[in-house]
């Protein structure tokens, strides 16, 4: 009977070294698996450079988008209609960009823009406050200025990149071909207003 009981404490206590072994590996398992991503996380000294001018770029895009946003609500004036159709089209467009920019800092491993209040401090161009009265020539001005920022700062952007970035690249080349164009349909109204 003793030997009996001896047994049952033998076989529960293995039992419980076993479950304790079992938990513990895969504790074990979890932290090496989290040392991996920690290690293909490691960011180059060129991955550097290039996160600072793509969250340089995508504070740019915020303020784009603010810009274009708040104008269409308060702009007035001969062909602020079609104003109004173009900047609520060119707000979507900077918000794809700044959606583009974001996964290839996050495809870096770096982390996007996380204060808000830094967004002017970071961009490259700048937030142009739009004038209180929505003067639509003024507002046109601005954003033409602003466009024109954006397309020297990208230009410059793609001279940065070596072949090792191609995916960025393709990108950077779609967004300079979209402020371009953005350029070309606010200066469009510009000139039927001047006219
Ligand atoms: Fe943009
Ligand atoms: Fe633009």
């Amino acid at each position: 009977m003793k030997d009996c009981c001896n047994i049952k404490y033998l076989l529960l206590f293995m039992a419980i070294l076993i479950g304790l072994f079992f938990v513990f590996k895969k504790k074990f398992i979890k932290k090496i698996r989290f040392n991996k991503t920690i290690i293909s996380k490691v960011v180059s000294a060129k991955d550097k450079e290039v996160l600072k001018l793509l969250n340089k770029a995508l504070a740019d895009e915020w303020l784009a988008y603010y810009q274009y946003w708040v104008g269409s609500k308060i702009v007035k004036g001969e062909f602020s209609k079609e104003a109004v159709v173009e900047m609520v089209q060119h707000a979507s467009d900077e918000k794809r960009h700044a959606d583009m920019l974001t996964e290839h800092i996050l495809k870096l491993g770096g982390i996007p823009i996380l204060d808000f209040s830094k967004l002017e401090d970071i961009s490259g161009c700048g937030y142009i406050t739009p004038p209180a009265l929505g003067d639509i020539k003024i507002i046109l001005e601005q954003n033409i200025e602003a466009e024109r920022c954006a397309v020297k700062f990208y230009k410059n952007f793609l001279t940065q990149l070596s072949e090792n970035y191609q995916a960025l690249k393709k990108d950077i080349e779609m967004i300079l071909k979209d402020e371009e164009e953005h350029e070309v349909d606010l200066n469009v109204i510009l000139k039927n207003i001047i006219e």
